[in-house]
């Protein structure tokens, strides 16, 4: 059974997709079963993951990927960075050349998670 804000990966074509109402027991992509993705949340080797958060002074929160700024590049980049709180999930959607960070209007006590996706190396979250 799916489960809610759970994100699936197409191992053929790339599409991802997040659940944002539960039902199917499995999705179908490219005539296959969608892999449910598991964020990692330990960085190894020199190309850095996980989420940074940072209050921002007068509020809000400031996230950025990496503790050394992970490539934006065509070929590889940061898709997208989401923050949970207990009702909500806010998206950033990223692009190649741009920073790999975002702010958003959250409280950080309010934070249940912060993930993002690397279209090379997956789904990393922190806190
Ligand atoms: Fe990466």
């Amino acid at each position: 059974m799916t489960k809610l804000r759970d994100l699936y990966k197409c191992s053929i074509c790339g599409n991802v997709v997040e659940i944002v109402h539960t039902g199917a027991p499995a999705l179908v992509c490219c005539g296959k079963s969608m892999d449910k993705m598991e964020a990692k949340s330990e960085d190894m080797g020199n190309e850095k993951h996980v989420p940074v958060l940072e209050p921002i002074p007068g509020g809000g929160i400031s996230v950025k990927v990496g503790s050394v700024d992970h490539p934006m590049e065509e070929k590889h980049f940061i898709r997208f960075i989401e923050v949970l709180t207990k009702d909500r999930v806010i998206r950033a959607e990223l692009h190649p050349g741009e920073k790999p960070a975002a702010e958003f209007c959250a409280k950080m006590e309010d934070v249940l998670e912060v993930r993002e996706y690397c279209n090379i190396h997956g789904l990393w979250k922190s806190k």
